[in-house]
């Protein structure tokens, strides 16, 4: 493994909280050590881009049925049509390098406000997009409602939403994220001022992770590992898996299986690993407790879920 440099920002004050960042990126990376930059990040994500804290409200945002008429299927087509167009625009501008697209992107928990058109149960409904969450949530939870004291680690974890909940989910579990780039951490750091789990963010690279071997007991992904195409994804799983005790939870869309012609051109254009289920054969001690299509079906990143499980512990 490469040599890590650990910093430790000292005391970086947000309202009247004090918080710390670790950084376990290598070197290498554009923004390693740049702590103005990350403070730069937080002061935007809070002041401009106008992030409002947490609402106790979120958690009841439902999801409405409703048989799509011709204008709202219309509607999704005209929302293909537009994902096509941004798919393009970020290959010419980017390239499918997962930094530079993830730069300057910022997302509040209001995005769990959105609304968009799932496939459950073979119909069509309407949902704020953290219900795509709940299979991934559920599975952790399974996972660690028969441990004491349990860690759980969110790889990836982009804006906090999905820590936020399983804090909901599961209170008195420990729950740590990290992200890869400043913009992410910063909105991270920014949803979750209020929680216990500002104290647990830092930044890493999935692909080679500065962490003891079983440092925690879960390791989960959610839309993470998709990004970083065939050879990494291999590394990053390998890394999750090696830092975990007890299993993982992933959560991602994979070529194989269920795409349609469509998502599978999008995955395709931009560098998607292509197979998830192939790439877990070769973990040492793994069960595959789950491989199922998320029973959500979101256009267009129609994913798995699959459940790994240590054996021989
Ligand atoms: C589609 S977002 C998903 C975010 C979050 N997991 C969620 O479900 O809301 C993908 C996230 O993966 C992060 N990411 C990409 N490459 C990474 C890497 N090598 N190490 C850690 N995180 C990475 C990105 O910064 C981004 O926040």
């Amino acid at each position: 493994m490469k040599e890590l440099i650990i910093i430790k920002v000292p005391s970086i004050s947000f309202s009247e909280q004090k918080y710390f960042i670790e950084e376990h990126r290598t070197p290498e990376h554009p923004e390693h050590g740049k702590w103005d930059a990350l403070h730069e990040h937080i002061r935007f994500a809070k002041e401009e881009m106008g992030f409002k804290f947490y609402s106790e409200n979120f958690w009841n945002d439902v999801i409405e049925k409703s048989e799509l008429s011709w204008h709202s299927k219309a509607g999704r087509l005209a929302h293909g049509f537009k994902d096509y167009l941004a798919v393009r625009r970020s290959i010419s501008a980017y390239g499918v390098s997962t930094y530079n697209r993830y730069q300057h992107r910022y997302e509040t928990l209001e995005v769990l406000r959105q609304l968009v058109p799932l496939k459950y149960n073979n119909s069509n409904w309407i949902g704020c997009n953290f219900f795509t969450r709940l299979d991934t949530l559920n599975a952790v939870k399974e996972f660690c409602e028969v441990l004491d004291e349990p860690r759980v680690l969110e790889a990836g974890c982009g804006f906090g939403g999905n820590m936020f909940l399983l804090h909901r989910l599961l209170p008195k579990t420990a729950i740590y994220g990290f992200e890869y780039t400043y913009s992410r951490i910063a909105s991270c750091i920014v949803n979750l001022v209020t929680t216990p789990m500002l104290e647990h963010l830092f930044l890493a690279d999935v692909v080679s992770l500065d962490l003891e071997d079983k440092s925690y007991d879960v390791v989960f992904s959610h839309h993470v590992l998709e990004q970083l195409g065939q050879e990494k994804a291999n590394k990053a799983l390998k890394e999750m898996w090696r830092v975990s005790r007890r299993g993982i939870v992933c959560c991602e869309p994979s070529i194989q299986g269920c795409s349609n012609i469509y998502e599978t051109w999008r995955m395709k254009k931009l560098g998607y690993c292509r197979d998830l289920l192939h790439m877990v054969k070769n973990l040492p001690n793994c069960k595959i407790r789950k491989f199922q299509q998320s029973t959500y079906r979101e256009w267009p990143n129609s994913s798995y879920v699959i459940v790994l499980e240590k054996t021989g512990e």
